[in-house]
């Protein structure tokens, strides 16, 4: 199965409505996006709770690790960065943690606010090696736009 991006982004779109609370928003879009493909074996949002300090927020999957600083992991390296890291092979990222040994392909995008503040950042990661393209990144930017700069 692999996911249907207007479908979800228009689902999101329904559930959301009316919603600003951040970690409503961020447990709803995880649930939507989790189940809607294969290719998706952890899927949550990192919060900035402080500078320089990544805190996990609502996930679907095993447990993820509870904080990530700005200077490790890919995590760390899109909230640093405020670019989006696509990482083919985990294994060749230097500082990339593992939370799951089964982890061989990630997804990060940072998250802005309405106020272009960075907020959180999306992690999805996956078993499979090389399992996201740009367009993942292109429609799932869309969507956090969507959902949090409303
Ligand atoms: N792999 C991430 C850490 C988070 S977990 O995999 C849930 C990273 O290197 O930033």
């Amino acid at each position: 199965m692999q996911v249907d991006y207007p479908t979800l982004a228009k689902t999101i779109a329904a559930l959301i409505e009316g919603e600003r609370d951040e970690v409503a928003l961020m447990a709803t879009l995880v649930c939507e996006l989790h189940h809607s493909d294969d290719r998706f074996d952890w899927t949550g949002f990192y919060r900035v709770t402080a500078p320089g300090l990544l805190k996990i927020g609502p996930y679907q999957g095993g447990h993820g690790c509870l904080q990530i600083p700005f200077d490790k992991g890919v995590c760390g390296a899109a909230a640093r960065t405020g670019e989006v890291q696509l990482v083919p092979d985990v294994e060749a990222f230097p500082g990339h943690i593992a939370c799951a040994s089964s982890t061989r392909s990630e997804l990060v995008l940072p998250v802005w606010n309405r106020a272009e503040e960075l907020i959180a950042v999306l992690d999805i990661d996956s078993d499979q090696p090389d399992a996201f393209m740009e367009t993942d990144a292109e429609e799932l930017a869309k969507i956090l736009a969507a959902t949090f700069q409303r």
